[in-house]
Order: structure tokens, then C-alpha cells, then sequence
């Protein structure tokens, strides 16, 4: 895995695309932290239903979909207009049954407790497509790296319920690389045969039961993702889906995986030198092909750093998200530009077709370098909302990999803010687009379904910066009601244009509206 690690880094590096370094991730000083106040207020007692507004599924497979919703528990929840092939348990808020006929369902969901009450539309899209708005959930990667073990998973299951994720929206809890076996490997209990003598793929000792572990994490409504490689090994070295794809993927699906992360890796070896644009697709199209014919909804996440310019055809292999770039554990320090490059192609973003420049590593994160044992990210905390307010202007996938037993309170309060995560998690499926850019400051902004705009004014310089944006650059006109969305504050309304200081190396997030 380090080999190829260190690869990508290398290419970067060649590339001349690493710049001096704004913070270390090899010697963390004392982490800035406490440089600004927590900006998400705390949610209220009275329930708040969260979530997307629409939601894909194929008719006839599984369903589950745990209502996101806050608020003091216990929550009473109904939902009108749910179609007879599912059922809702009032008590969790978590639906269960098979996907209806192909067509659209108009949902009302409500919530109640002794506070107050909710209510919150959804759409539900039986029909083709799958992840109408970006997926939102955690990776073990930047965590546990070879050391995830069955129990960890289940931990952070437990943990994405107990902290409150579950109840902005976050939901698939995927495994990454390392479950499988290797043929070599410092840890005896992830080695061992690859497959049974019928080509079954074995996981490691750590992974005693696999259809135990989804079970539990289904049975809190929530999602599992699993990962492998078409080539014959891993990044990481453990055993590969190569020749063994369809069995692989009727496998997962049997396991009840929701999702799969399929890592180019040892492919290169099987595609040679020179790899043509449908040398690049093949072992893409074959998997899309074979997962689109399974009785399971499975979200299909390309993991192939970019090659071929994929977010030109990702779609076209039934992939739902694609990896634009190498592993961003390496440039923690760049991702400013990491997410401007993926704004350039933010076209090809739609609803079911996503652009991914990895996931949000904050909190407790092992050093990439080094596959390292999780230690509080010496990023500041201004940049921490920054990245967190780029990936939701991209309507990248929101997939948080840090240490989930050890979530702090600045963690959470950048990952849980439901109205940032809105933002996101939009219908319409835009990415954002950068209107003014200048050497430290530049300004994002994301149209969303209801005629509102989204506005990130970030600064990336050391010191805090004066940030406008006026109604002609947004193409508006007139009195319009500002609305500072980290802070959920409403700034009243505002007739031409809205200026404001921005922290050093941060955001001041807006939404715009009639
Ligand atoms: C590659 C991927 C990472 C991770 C590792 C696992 O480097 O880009 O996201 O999955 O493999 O070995």
C-alpha cells in the first residue's frame, strides 16, 4: 500500500503541485483548534427532520432509510403516503420492506416529541438510479488503515447513531481496504488462502462473520460499504475481485453490502503501459454491468485517482462517484486547491453522478505517510470549516474518515451542521462555481433547487480578510434575505451585495434567498 501511496505523492510531486506546506501533518504541533468559536448551534429539543429530498432506489430490492432527524428522543415518527411494500417503525423512523414499482413517491415525514414537531418532504425515485444526492458516511481508511478489525466497524455504527450523524443524514459505514487476506503480511490473522476451493473469497480472521456485521449495522438502519480491486491484489496487497468479479460482487451482495469501492491498484499490471481511454473503462464497464444486475441497490464508487478524465464517463459505466484525484490524505495541506481543480469540472456532476476528491479527514486521522495511529488533525479549525464548506459546495461525497471513538466536539460541530449539509445535499445536484478569485481569496457559489443560492466566501490567506460578493456577480437583483448558514443566523435583507471578514485560512458561509 505504501508503494503506491508513495507513487501517487511521487506523480504529484513531479507535477510540481506541491506547494510549501501551510500546516505539518509529520510534526503536528499543538492544534490550532480553539482559533474560532464552534459555529453550528447546538440543535434544538424539538425534532428537526434532516435528509435529503430525494431518494433513489430499484424496484423490487431491499429498502431501508432511517429518517435523519434531531431532537430529544423519544421521536414519534409517521409518514404519509408511504407505499404498501414498506413499513415504518414509529419509534426508530427507520423504513423497511422492497422498493415499489418504478415511479415517483411523494412522502410527507413527520416527527414529534414533547418539545415540538417536524415535518419534511421526501421523494422517493423508484427507478434506475441510485444516490440522487451525494452519499453521506464513514470510511475506515484514514483511521485504521490495516488494523480495522469486524469490531471497529460495528463501533463506529454505534457511534454514528450515538453522536447524532445518523441524524444529519450520514449513513453508509464502509469498509475500505485490508478485510480480505494477503499472502504476505506483518499481522498473521490477515493471512491466509485467499479463496475456498469453489473461489469463494475468505476475509481475515478479523472478519469472523460478514453477514453478522451488515445485519448489525442495518439493523440501526444504516448502510454497508465494502471495497475491492479489479486487479488481482489490492492497493494494500490482500486478494483482488480479478477473475472472480461476478462471484465477488453475488458475494457482497449476499453479505449485504450497499456499497463498493472498486481501487484500480494491481489493474495497472493486467492493463499495461500505455492504457488506452477503454483500457481504462474496462474492468469499470464489467463491474457496472454485473452490479446493475444483482437484486440489491449497491452504490458503485470508482476509485481510479482520475485516469481518463472519469467524470467524463463514470456515468456512462453505471458508477455513481468517482475519484478525481490521488488520495488526499497526501495533500491535506492543498485542499483548497484540490477543491478548486474539482470546480473546473464541476459540469459533470449531477444527481447520481459525483465527483469525489475523497473524503473529509478531520478530527482524529493517522498520518497517510505512514499509515499512522489516529492523532488530532493539526489543521486550524478555520480550514476545517472551510474544507467541510468546500466539499458541500462541490456536492462531493460527504464521507468522513477519521477515528469515530474519538469524535470532539469541534469534530462534530464541523461534520453535523444540517443546514451546511442541505447545501449539499440539494436536489437540484450543482457544483459549485467559483464567480471571483484572487491570490488569497475567492468566493463559490452553488445554485440549489429553490431559486436560492448557496455563497462561500473563503479566504486562504494567514491573516483575516475583507470578502464581497455583490448581487450583479450572482446575476440578482433587489432586496434579498441573507442568511449566515454556519451560524444559522439570519443577516436580514440585503440590497446589492454582502462584504464581510473572513478568518485566516477559513469561510463565511451564505445563503441567499427571495
Ligand atoms: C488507495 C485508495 C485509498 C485506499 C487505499 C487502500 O490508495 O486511493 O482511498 O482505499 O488504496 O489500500
Amino acid at each position: 500500500m505504501k508503494k503506491i501511496h508513495l507513487f501517487v505523492f511521487l506523480i504529484i510531486a513531479i507535477a510540481g503541485l506541491v506547494p510549501s506546506q501551510s500546516f505539518s501533518m509529520e510534526s503536528p504541533e499543538k492544534p490550532i483548534t480553539g482559533d474560532q468559536e464552534l459555529l453550528t448551534p447546538k440543535p434544538l429539543q424539538s425534532p428537526r427532520i434532516n435528509g435529503p429530498l430525494v431518494y433513489g432506489c430499484r424496484p423490487g430490492h431491499p429498502f431501508l432509510y432511517r429518517i435523519p432527524c434531531q431532537g430529544e428522543r423519544p421521536i414519534q415518527f409517521e409518514v404519509k403516503g408511504l407505499p404498501n411494500e414498506l413499513l415504518l417503525d414509529m419509534k426508530s423512523g427507520i423504513i423497511t420492506g422492497k422498493t415499489p414499482a418504478k415511479g415517483e413517491y411523494d412522502l410527507i415525514i413527520q416527527a414529534k416529541n414533547s418539545k415540538g414537531k417536524d415535518e419534511r418532504k421526501l421523494k422517493l425515485v423508484a427507478g434506475d438510479k441510485l444516490s440522487l444526492t451525494p452519499p453521506m458516511g464513514w470510511n475506515h481508511w484514514y483511521a485504521h488503515y490495516d488494523r480495522i478489525t469486524d469490531q471497529m466497524m460495528r463501533e463506529a455504527a454505534d457511534v454514528m447513531i450515538k453522536s447524532g450523524m445518523a441524524d444529519v443524514g450520514y449513513q453508509y459505514v464502509n469498509i475500505d481496504d485490508c478485510w480480505m487476506n494477503a499472502q504476505k503480511n506483518s499481522d498473521p490473522l490477515r493471512v491466509g488462502p485467499l479463496r475456498d476451493d469453489k473461489g469463494n473469497i475468505i476475509p481475515n480472521k478479523h472478519f469472523p462473520d460478514m453477514k453478522g456485521l451488515t445485519d448489525y449495522i442495518h439493523d440501526k438502519g444504516l448502510k454497508a460499504g465494502i471495497y475491492t480491486s479489479p486487479g488481482p491484489r489490492t492497493c494494500g496487497g490482500f486478494a483482488g475481485a480479478w477473475q472472480h468479479e461476478e462471484q465477488d460482487a453475488k458475494q457482497f451482495a449476499n453479505w449485504g453490502f450497499d456499497f463498493l469501492k472498486y481501487d484500480w491498484c494491481s489493474y495497472g499490471e493486467l492493463a499495461g503501459k500505455k492504457v488506452t481511454l477503454e483500457g481504462y473503462q474496462k474492468p469499470y464497464v464489467k463491474m457496472g454491468k454485473i452490479l446493475k444486475g444483482l437484486d440489491r441497490d449497491i452504490v458503485f464508487n470508482l476509485c481510479q485517482y482520475g485516469m481518463g478524465d472519469v467524470w467524463k464517463w463514470g456515468g456512462e459505466v453505471d458508477a455513481h462517484c468517482w475519484r478525481t484525484g490521488g488520495d488526499l490524505g497526501f495533500e491535506l495541506d492543498r485542499i483548497f486547491d484540490v477543491a478548486l481543480k474539482n470546480a473546473q469540472i464541476g459540469q459533470y456532476n449531477k444527481p447520481g453522478e459525483w465527483n469525489d476528491p475523497d473524503y473529509i479527514q478531520i478530527g482524529w486521522i493517522g498520518n497517510a505517510n505512514k499509515m499512522g495511529i489516529p492523532e488530532l488533525t493539526p489543521m486550524p479549525a478555520s480550514m476545517q470549516y472551510a474544507y467541510m464548506s468546500l466539499w458541500s459546495l462541490l456536492a462531493a461525497p460527504l464521507i468522513y474518515s477519521g477515528d469515530m471513538s474519538k469524535l470532539d466536539k469541534l469534530t462534530l460541530n464541523i461534520l453535523c451542521n444540517p443546514e451546511v449539509i442541505e447545501v449539499n445535499q440539494d436536489p437540484l445536484g450543482k457544483c459549485g462555481e467559483v464567480i471571483q478569485r484572487n491570490k488569497e481569496c475567492f468566493v463559490m457559489i452553488k445554485n440549489l433547487a429553490d431559486g436560492s443560492k448557496a455563497v462561500g466566501l473563503f479566504n486562504r490567506g494567514k491573516s483575516p480578510a475583507d470578502v464581497s460578493v455583490t448581487w450583479a456577480e450572482l446575476g440578482i437583483t433587489g432586496g434579498k434575505n441573507v442568511r449566515d448558514i454556519w451560524r444559522q443566523k439570519n443577516l436580514g435583507v440585503i440590497d446589492d451585495k454582502h462584504i464581510t471578514v473572513v478568518p485566516a485560512q477559513g469561510v463565511v458561509m451564505i445563503k441567499i434567498s427571495k
